[in-house]
């Protein structure tokens, strides 16, 4: 459920008319409803209610301080994977004790900031890493709180590019190899190995996967045990899918909650949920403009003001995103298009043959489900200022974050002295 909908045929963000704020910022735009990331984040608490889980937002899919600001006031924490993300977190105020750090390539620089700052926890994902991280919690004098990611082999994820679980993928540590890690991990003194963590993938649309990777990690949690680890924590990801409008929905958290309570309720282990899709993916809209309709000699073109470097998601994982008109003309005869940007790739497309009612240059459409890896995915290709991000709280909106000018952008560039 989000806050978008149509009041007298006109699109609103929660109490806020969409097309008129359009003409205040300028698009395009991406537009967030934080009653909406309040609702997705008391959903997936209420789903785990009694159980007392860290529920780390995972901050690659909307960094934005302001949105993570309200999902801390909701009680979030925070999984970050890089330095960056981690200054993020806690600049919004989430308290390191409820920050987890992910990623296979975590240089020493960001440990030695997330051991400072006394994090949560390090979900560490190889040998070479459990080492660097052992040897600078030495030197620092500090113990490193951690939990081995394993890679449970079991494929799941909404595309080929966003299913991190199988054996062949770079991600965690393999399953044959996990036992043996976890007992030289106990040797070492600067690191506490105290956790299992996994995460199997993005956009999981049933149970299924789900289902097969966490009754493996049940069970690597009892080996551990008899091998004498003291493990009291597992970290379950994020992956959850969100209904994108062209497929059926994925399953309510209600019973991706009971799924996991059935299978983790004997193990006595703290829940750690790193989810991020479901939490923003429905809170946030691209709002872009037509500029021109084309007549191609095949197909018909809707050429917007947004484009694959605002959104790079169908160019990348050929994602739907339902588009909508802002000002509904449901008369209007329906037309076929292509939905492109006025980027010079090929890829840069919304929508492909999608049937909308006709459109008009002028007109303003909404890239809905566009809150997740929308604006942090977003580049300056082709010199295009990242677009505003816009948060909504009732009839209020402010901008989270402004258009930079293209002298802003050339600010950070220098010709040398020899030219
Ligand atoms: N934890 C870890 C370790 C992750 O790698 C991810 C996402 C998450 C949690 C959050 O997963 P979520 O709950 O959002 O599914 N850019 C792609 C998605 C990439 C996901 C990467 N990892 C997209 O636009 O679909």
């Amino acid at each position: 459920m989000h806050h978008f909908e149509y009041r007298n045929g006109r699109l609103y963000a929660e109490d806020v008319d969409v097309a008129a704020l359009a003409g205040e910022i300028g698009t395009p735009f991406y537009l967030y409803s934080e009653a909406t990331l309040r609702r997705h984040m008391q959903v997936f608490q209420k789903a785990f209610a009694g159980t007392d889980p860290l529920v780390a937002f995972s901050v690659k899919a909307n960094s934005n301080i302001a949105v993570l600001k309200v999902l801390q006031s909701e009680g979030a924490g925070a999984d970050v994977v890089s330095g960056g993300e981690l200054m993020r977190a806690l600049k919004a105020g989430i308290a390191p004790e409820k920050i987890v750090f992910s990623g296979v390539g975590k240089t020493r620089d960001e440990m030695k900031a997330a051991l400072d700052a006394g994090i949560y926890q390090f979900n560490v994902e190889s040998a070479p890493e459990l080492e660097a991280l052992n040897a600078l919690a030495l030197e620092m004098n500090k113990t490193a709180p951690v939990a081995l990611r394993v890679n449970p082999d079991v494929a799941a994820g909404g595309h080929d590019k966003i299913s991190t679980g199988r054996k062949e993928d770079k991600f965690g540590v393999s399953w044959g190899e996990a036992r043996g890690l976890y007992a030289k991990a106990r040797e070492m003194k600067g690191v506490d190995v105290a956790g299992v963590d996994l995460h199997i993938g993005s956009q999981i649309a049933d149970l299924a996967p789900f289902e097969a990777a966490f009754s493996k990690a049940a069970q690597l949690i009892a080996d551990l045990r008899a091998d004498g680890c003291a493990i009291d924590r597992l970290d379950l990801g994020g992956g959850l899918g969100i209904p994108y409008g062209n497929a059926a929905p994925p399953p309510h958290p209600d019973d991706y909650a009971a799924l996991i309570k059935r299978l983790t309720a004997p193990l006595d282990v703290r829940l750690i949920f790193e989810p991020g899709r479901m939490i923003c993916g429905n809170a946030g809209i691209l709002v872009t403009r037509v500029i021109y309709v084309k007549q191609g000699v095949a197909r018909k073109f809707l050429i917007v003001d947004a484009a694959m470097n605002d959104l790079i998601r169908p160019a990348l994982y050929d994602a739907h995103h339902d588009i909508i008109p802002v000002v509904q003309n449901d008369d209007a005869p329906r037309e076929t298009y292509d939905v492109v940007g006025p980027v010079c790739e090929s890829s840069d497309f919304f929508a492909k043959g999608r049937a909308l009612p006709e459109m008009k240059a002028g007109d303003l459409a909404a890239v809905m489900s566009a809150g997740a890896y929308g604006a942090v995915q977003a580049s300056q290709y082709n010199t295009r200022p990242l677009i505003p991000e816009v948060l909504v709280h009732g009839d209020r909106h402010a901008i989270i974050r402004r258009r930079p000018s293209v002298e802003d952008i050339f600010s950070l560039e220098a010709a040398p002295d020899w030219l």
